[in-house]
Order: structure tokens, then C-alpha cells, then sequence
């Protein structure tokens, strides 16, 4: 992967980060999108001795403007872009009786809309480069169940997303990959055991870097080849 340029969001934090780190940790040079400053100046710091590089980039992706400004921004300063990996996201839980329209709103345009417009804004690079999109979706993209309607779908609007445009792109050399992830240890999972009211134990979930692991793997193949969909999940057998 030297040399290879990749986007990553959500690389502030959780999966994103693995993912970002396990990039330049294998030569790439990666533009790491979060809102804050401070932890996406954490992980320059924990990327400083690895082959590749970590760019932090400051854009809170509700928000159009900053959105299209960054995709300029790539478009200008990288000439182009080999992996895009979408693994930016919100969660909220909540019966459709009272989980407001509001929590709607926000997981929609966090989840789904962002990532449509930078997508979608990209798209020219990506296609100059025949890149790889990554979508980290999460196993309720899949499935829905009780309190997490507002999520579920969101989810599985981006499933929707990706599944179309893998049609609509993959003729011109851009592979597309769907990430269904069961519960992984990060800050927004420490999220959902609080309000589950369960003792949050991070060794007992998949963990972030098993998440980039599989993302690797299918970055990895060769392009002979395209891994569409990835379910994984925490293992109930634990330690061998
Ligand atoms: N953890 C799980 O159990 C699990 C399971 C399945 C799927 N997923 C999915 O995996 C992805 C990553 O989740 P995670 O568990 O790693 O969560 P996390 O640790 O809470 O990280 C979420 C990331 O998204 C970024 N983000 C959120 N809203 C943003 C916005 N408006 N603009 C820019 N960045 C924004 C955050 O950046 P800042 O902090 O800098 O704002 C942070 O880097 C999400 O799409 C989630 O739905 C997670």
C-alpha cells in the first residue's frame, strides 16, 4: 500500500482510527477526517514512526459546505484517491413511541447524507484513481430490532447506497465493500451498554482493529476480485 492515498472519516475515534492507522502503518498516505483537533492530533502522533502518513483534517461532515470544501481540498492536494473509507457515524436508541424526529434527523444526515455527499463529491477522483470505497455499515444495516429503529435505518439506507452505487461504478474500476460489524469496543458502543444499563467490558467485543483487519483483507485482493459484503462479529469462544 505505499504510496496508496486514502480518505478515512470517523478517524477520530473507534474503527475509524484502527482503520486509518492500520493504512499508514502498511505505507499509505491517509487524510484522517474527524471534528476534533485534539484527538486527530493523538493519532498523528501515534502514526509518527509508522511507514506511512497521517493528515488530520478538520470538517464536520453535516455540514455541506465544509463537505464540499474538503473534497476541493482532496481534489487539489492529493490528485487523486486510491481507498475512500466511510466509517464516520452516530448512534441513538429509542421506541419509535418516543424517540423524537429530531434524533431522526440527526442520525440521518450523520449516517446517510454526509456520506452521500461526499461520495458523491469524490466521485471524479475516484474514479481518475479506480478506487476503493469502503462503507462501515454495522450488522443492524442488516436487521433491526426493538429501540433501535432510528439507527437500523440509517443503516440500512447506506447499505442501499452502496449496493447502488457499486453497480453504478464498478464498470468504471471502483471496487465497493460493505462492513456489517456486531458490537466493537469504542466510545460509541461504551455508549449503548450505558443506556442498555449493562456493564460495558470492551474485551468481551470486537475490537476496532479487527474491524480494519477485515477491511485490509479485502483492500488487499487481488483485483481480479471484490468483496461486497463483510459480516463480523464478536467471537463467544474468546482466547484459544
Ligand atoms: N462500535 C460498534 O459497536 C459499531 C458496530 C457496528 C457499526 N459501527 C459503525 O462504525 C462506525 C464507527 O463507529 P465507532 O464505534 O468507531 O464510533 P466512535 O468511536 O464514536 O467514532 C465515531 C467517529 O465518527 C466521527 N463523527 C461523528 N459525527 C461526525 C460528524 N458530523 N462529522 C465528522 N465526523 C463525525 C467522530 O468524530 P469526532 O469525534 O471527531 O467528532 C468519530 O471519529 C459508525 O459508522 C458506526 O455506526 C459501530
Amino acid at each position: 500500500m505505499t504510496g496508496t492515498r486514502a480518505l478515512v472519516t470517523g478517524a477520530s475515534s473507534g474503527i475509524g482510527r484502527a482503520v486509518a492507522l492500520a493504512l499508514a502503518g502498511r505505507g499509505a498516505r491517509v487524510w484522517a477526517v474527524g471534528r476534533k483537533l485534539e484527538t486527530l492530533g493523538e493519532l498523528e502522533r501515534d502514526a509518527r514512526d509508522v511507514p506511512g502518513s497521517v493528515e488530520s483534517l478538520v470538517c464536520d461532515l453535516t455540514d455541506d459546505d465544509q463537505v464540499r470544501g474538503l473534497a476541493t481540498s482532496a481534489g487539489s492536494q492529493l490528485a487523486g484517491l486510491d481507498v475512500l473509507v466511510h466509517a464516520a457515524g452516530v448512534h441513538s436508541m429509542g421506541a419509535i413511541e418516543s424517540a423524537s424526529v429530531d434524533e431522526l434527523d440527526w442520525q440521518y444526515r450523520s449516517n446517510v447524507r454526509a456520506v452521500y455527499l461526499l461520495t458523491q463529491a469524490l466521485l471524479p477522483l475516484l474514479r481518475a484513481s479506480r478506487a476503493d470505497v469502503v462503507f462501515v455499515n454495522s450488522s443492524a444495516g442488516l436487521r433491526s430490532r426493538a429501540v433501535v429503529g432510528q439507527y437500523s435505518a440509517t443503516k440500512h439506507a447506506l447499505k442501499a447506497i452502496a449496493d447502488t452505487l457499486r453497480q453504478e461504478v464498478n464498470a468504471s474500476g471502483i471496487r465497493v465493500l460493505s462492513v456489517y460489524p456486531g458490537r466493537t469496543a469504542s466510545p460509541l458502543q461504551e455508549s449503548v451498554h450505558r443506556h442498555e444499563g449493562l456493564a460495558y467490558r470492551p474485551e468481551l467485543l470486537l475490537q476496532p482493529e479487527d474491524v480494519a483487519s477485515v477491511v485490509l483483507a479485502a483492500l488487499d485482493l487481488s483485483r481480479t476480485a471484490e468483496v461486497t459484503d463483510v459480516s463480523v462479529r464478536p467471537f463467544v469462544g474468546g482466547q484459544r
